[in-house]
């Protein structure tokens, strides 16, 4: 496994990130939805990074089975318990690819009634995205590659590495 974005480097992002988000929002209360559970580890740097009133909530989308490939449609697993109605909504997660969670998501959400929603993710993935959707903030962009680590799973595997890896298969 190689690393393609160190933990520093990955520490340093999520500080200019979280500075962004507390300038661009400042005087707003955010509310925060984290994606279980690629987003937990990312979700818990940015907070410490976003200088702002914050409510935190997490949902958990499933979508890939035990597998690095997409599986039928995008549910719901466990909704949000908190009205978001009139909250400056930001969804956290870790990586867009094909944009299908995201959008599913973001579309269940407007339908409450939010001030706004936008959506942060650690990874951008460009080359396979199949809606017409894009992160709002995001910290790193690739084209192309299967990675790891910082709640990015293989099967369930290697979510807690602190690194970002690309997954060489053999
Ligand atoms: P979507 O294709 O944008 O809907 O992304 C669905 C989910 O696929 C993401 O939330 C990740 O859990 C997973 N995924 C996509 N690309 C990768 C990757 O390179 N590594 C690990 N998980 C990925
Ligand atoms: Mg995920």
């Amino acid at each position: 496994m190689k690393v393609l974005y160190s933990s520093g480097e990955i520490t340093r992002r999520v500080k200019e990130l979280g500075e962004r988000i507390t300038e661009e929002y400042q005087g707003k209360e955010l509310f925060i939805v984290g994606i279980l559970k690629g987003g937990f580890m990312f979700v818990s740097d940015l907070v410490r990074n976003v200088n702002l009133p914050a409510r935190i909530e997490f949902v958990r989308l499933s979508s890939y089975g035990n597998s690095d490939s997409p599986e039928g449609d995008v549910k719901l697993v466990d909704d949000l318990k908190d009205a978001v109605q009139g909250k400056h909504v930001l969804i956290v997660d870790d990586i867009m690819d094909t944009g299908q969670s995201l959008i599913f998501f973001k579309q269940h959400l407007e339908k409450k009634g939010p001030a706004s929603v936008k959506i942060c993710t650690m990874i951008d993935k460009t080359c396979r995205r199949k809606e017409p959707i894009e992160p709002d903030y995001y910290g790193f962009r690739i084209t192309d590659g299967f990675i790891v680590g910082y709640g990015l799973d293989y099967a369930e595997d290697y979510r807690t590495l602190p690194d970002i890896c690309v997954l060489e298969r053999t």
